[in-house]
This record gives C-alpha cells, structure tokens and sequence, in this order.
C-alpha cells in the first residue's frame, strides 16, 4: 500500500508517520510538506523505511500531479495546515490561501487522479481530512459535547478555514462521490509539538526561568489528546473508516488551562527541580485575553469508540509526564 501523507514533517504527521511505519513491512509512505516554521524535518527518524520526503506546497497542482502519476497512492491524509490560532488572528489572509485555497486546489487535484485509476484501486482508495474541534466553536461548562451532526460555528480565522476546508471535502464526496473521511480531534500534545502551542510553550517557558503565560483567567477548557491516541485512531479510521462519514476524536481529558499549567510545573518540579527546589509556579503570570477566545471544546466520541472498537488509553498524568522528558531531551537538560 502507498500512502501520500501531507505536512508529515509537522507535530501530529510525523508522529502517524513512525507509527504507521511500525503497523506493516508493506507499506511505502510519500510525505509532502512546505516545510513551514511549524514543522521539522528530524522529526522523522532516518531509519523509516520505504520513505519518501517532498518538499513542496499541496497547493502546487503540477507537483502534486506529478507527484499522483508517479507513486499512485492507494490512500492520502491531509496533515496540511497553518495550524496557530494567534497567527490566523494577526494574519487571517495567510489562512484561507493556506487552508482554504491551497486544500482546493489539492483536493481537486486528488479527486482528478482517483477518477482515472483502475476500478478495483478507485473502490478502495480514500482521502482522509484532518480537522479540528474547533469547528464547532464553544460551549458552556454543562453543555453537551458536541457529535458529529453538530453545526459548526467558527469564532476565529483559523477555525473558519479548517471549517471551509471540512465543506469542500464534504462537497466533494456529495457532488462527485470523491470519497473522502473528516477527522475531527481535539487538542493534541505530546513529543514534536512547536513550542508555539500551549503545553509546550508552558514547559519550555518554565525551564528557560521565563514567565508562563496564561491568557486570560485561565478558566479555558479544552479536552487533550495524547497525539498516539489520534494516530490510533486514524488507524482504525483507515481500516473502517466510510467515505461521506466524519468521526469525533476525544479524549475525555477536560482540564482548564490554569490547572493545566499548575500540573505541568508539578511535574517539572519532581522531574527537573530548579537548584534552589522553587516551585516552577512562581512563573505563572496572567496576560491579557486572546480575542475571540473559546470558552470550552468537548466533543462526543460514541461513534468512533463503537463502531471502530477505539479508545484513548493515555492517561493525562502520564502522557504529561512523557511529553515532559521528551522536552527536557530536546532541550538536552535530561539529568
Ligand atoms: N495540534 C492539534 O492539537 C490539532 C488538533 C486537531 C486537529 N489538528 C489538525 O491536524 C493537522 C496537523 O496539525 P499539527 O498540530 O501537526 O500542525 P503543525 O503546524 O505542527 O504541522 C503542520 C505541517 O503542515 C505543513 N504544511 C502547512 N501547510 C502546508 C501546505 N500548504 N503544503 C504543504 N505542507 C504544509 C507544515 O510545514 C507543517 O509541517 C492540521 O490540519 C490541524 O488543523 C491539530
């Protein structure tokens, strides 16, 4: 089987890549990524096997024809994406060329290519779609996670192009049968994440003995998703997974991010005590509020977690505790 996956030098990508590899012998794995600030091209060990690595923008609809034509994939994902919330705030633009316009032209470009291969190849082939919780916008403290059925309700730019992105897909399936899957996750951590994001962003900052920032209040909900668990999933949703259907992705891990951050610098604390045994939580320092900004994510997984036989299995504690000893590796700190 060969599979085209797209931004696999990026967090969540690289690591499916190492997984996927370690699931069959079988398997050729053809990565195309822009290569952004975002993602790193060590991410991905060099003893991968049957490994291709293309530099190059999906939206680039010669290359990626050209790219079609000569490894016939029989599957792709779509890890691409300008991925920063503050970023799609100070640069909106950026987003809907990247993750509206630049997906266009790929899906397009992918639809084209699976309408002229052979007929058994075509039944079997699927696009799978990554996408975000965030879709779905906000909730209050009780309300219902949100299914799949749920309307999307975007409150920033990036949300608004993964949604746009999750309507062209959509529409593909429904206007040309092109038979694409929507994954729908919520937040992920775990080794490889840019130092952008939030759990990294807390670590590091505590390590580098700078402020950690907490916008706002702190009171912000999100449910994390140890990044293995998704790879799993996205497994099970290769194997099972049924063109025209989407599938929720969560973690039953609801925890705001002040106490988030308050765990985080407990763990610091017992694994990598400052010289003067300080807690890391003399750090924290709240910072004005991100615009916009969601008060709650929670979706409802019974679909994947009955039909598929999926569940996550990393507990937040643990996963932490890895994510943790990965960074203090990475920052060569590790006693
Ligand atoms: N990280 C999360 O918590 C999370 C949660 C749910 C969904 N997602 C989705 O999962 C996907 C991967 O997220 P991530 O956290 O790994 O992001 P990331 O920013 O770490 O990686 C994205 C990768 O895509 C590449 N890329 C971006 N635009 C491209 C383009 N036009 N052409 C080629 N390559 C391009 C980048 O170079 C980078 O390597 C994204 O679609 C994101 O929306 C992420």
């Amino acid at each position: 089987m060969t599979i085209l996956i797209t931004g696999g030098a990026g967090f969540i990508g690289s690591n499916f890549i190492k997984i996927w590899n370690n699931t069959s012998e079988n398997r050729k794995i053809i990565n195309l990524d822009k290569l952004s600030y975002s993602s790193n091209i060590k991410n991905i060990p060099i003893e991968i096997k049957n490994y291709k690595f293309i530099k190059g923008n999906i939206g680039n609809v010669n290359l990626v024809k050209n790219i079609l034509h000569k490894y016939q994939p029989d599957l792709i994902i779509n890890f691409a994406a300008e991925t920063h919330v503050d970023t799609s705030i100070s640069n909106p633009k950026i987003f809907a060329q990247n993750n509206i316009m630049d997906f266009l032209n790929f899906i397009e470009t992918c639809k084209y290519y699976w309408a002229n291969i052979n007929q058994d190849k075509k039944e079997k082939f699927k696009f799978i779609q990554i996408s975000t919780d965030e879709i779905y916008g906000s909730l209050k403290k009780n309300e219902k996670p949100f299914a799949e059925n749920s309307p999307y309700k975007t409150n920033n730019p990036y949300s608004a192009s993964k949604a746009s992105a999750n309507h062209i897909a959509q529409s593909f399936f429904q206007t040309y049968g092109f038979p694409v899957i929507i994954t729908i996750s919520t937040n992920n951590y775990g080794p490889h994440q840019h130092t952008e994001k939030f759990i990294p962003k807390i670590i590091t900052s505590a390590l580098h003995n700078t402020i950690i920032p907490i916008y706002g209040d702190g009171q912000q909900i999100r449910d994390w998703l140890y990044v293995t668990d998704h790879c799993n999933a996205l497994i099970k949703i290769i194997k099972y997974g049924i063109p025209g259907e989407s599938y929720n992705i969560g973690a039953n891990n609801e925890i705001n991010n002040l106490e988030l951050a308050i765990l985080l610098c407990e763990i610091l604390d017992k694994t990598y005590p400052k010289k003067n045994y300080e807690t890391y939580k003399i750090n924290i320092k709240f910072i004005n509020d991100r615009p916009g900004h969601d008060t709650r994510y929670s979706i409802d997984s019974t679909k994947i977690q009955t039909i598929m036989k999926w569940k996550p299995i990393e507990e937040i504690t643990s996963g932490l505790h890895k994510t943790v000893n990965w960074y203090l590796k990475k920052l060569k700190l590790f006693k």
